[in-house]
């Protein structure tokens, strides 16, 4: 497995396989890879073949946080990522700088971003104004530098992979974006780099996302119900039987994203829940 670190090297690798008429697979990260990231890499390495190439990107974006978030803690470990990918059978791990992947920022220079004005709003787009420019940036640079067949992304960011799906329609990038499903824990809760963060007893309560989750879609599979009542309901779950804050939860159509006012089977349904200063998100389809 070879490590790429510069964005020239890295397009002029993938030129290469270009040439070479190899189909690309690729995984974009941010690192500290667990069990749903392994996936994503498995699946690119079946969809490409043993001819093909598997490119997965660890890069900790930094225009996708905001200034009161989580990048100077955001957890790394390079050593554990490298076995993982080697493990799940990936070729190339791409792991540029900043000064690499934003040329001239920090001398006030990079001026260029990418924003999808629809789908980023509400929800995630909502809470962090700034995230979805800094997601379809990062995304965008990094396609235009791995040049894949096909892009995987994880749907836990339901809203994200929707997102970067229209950007790659709008802006004509020649390739596949596919989505493969959030890999639980035991107990339901999704995984994440971030659940690292919890303390031991939040770790336990933090399966109130999964719960509020399979309420709703018990509640729905009885009946259609009112989002205004589900959300109400969720509320009350989230805050009365965690020690978690609920920041939204939503009812909306899997495809467009657009909110629906009665929730019925086959609704999407994704919240957002601060516990301390992690913040934890998830959806489902119901
Ligand atoms: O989902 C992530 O890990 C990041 O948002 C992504 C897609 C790698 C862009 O930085």
């Amino acid at each position: 497995m070879r490590i790429v670190k510069t964005a020239a090297a890295m397009q002029k690798l993938a030129l290469t396989w270009r040439r070479e008429g190899r189909k690309v697979g690729f995984v974009p990260t941010m690192g500290y890879l667990h069990a749903g990231h392994v996936s994503l890499v498995t699946e690119a390495r079946r969809r490409v073949g043993l001819k093909g190439i598997v490119v997965v990107s660890i890069y900790v974006n930094p225009t996708q946080f905001a200034p009161t978030e989580d990048l100077s803690r955001y957890p790394r470990d390079f050593a554990g990522d490298r076995r993982r990918c080697a493990e799940a059978g990936a070729d190339v791990i791409f792991f540029p700088t900043d000064a690499g992947m934003y040329p001239g920022k920090a001398e006030g220079r990079y001026s260029t971003y990418v924003v999808e004005e629809r789908l980023s709003q509400g929800m995630e787009g909502g809470s962090r104004p700034t995230h979805f420019r800094g997601v379809s940036t990062i995304v965008a640079k990094l396609f235009n530098l791995v040049l894949p067949d096909l892009a995987i992304f994880g749907a836990k960011d339901w809203q994200q992979a929707a997102v970067v799906r229209r950007m790659a329609i709008d802006l004509n990038f020649p390739l596949k974006v596919l989505v493969r499903p959030t890999v639980r824990e035991k107990d339901g809760l999704a995984m994440s780099s971030r659940n690292k963060y919890l303390s031991p007893e939040d770790r336990e309560l933090a399966t109130v996302l999964h719960r509020a989750m399979s309420a709703a879609k018990a509640a729905v599979n009885l009946q259609p119900a009112s989002a205004k009542a589900l959300k109400s309901s969720t509320e009350a779950l989230v805050n009365g039987q965690s020690s978690g804050r609920l920041d939204y939860v939503e009812f909306f159509d899997p495809e467009t994203l657009e909110a629906v006012d009665v929730v019925k089977p086959g609704a999407q349904m994704a919240l957002a829940v601060h516990f301390g200063k992690t913040r934890l998100i998830d959806n489902a389809a119901l």
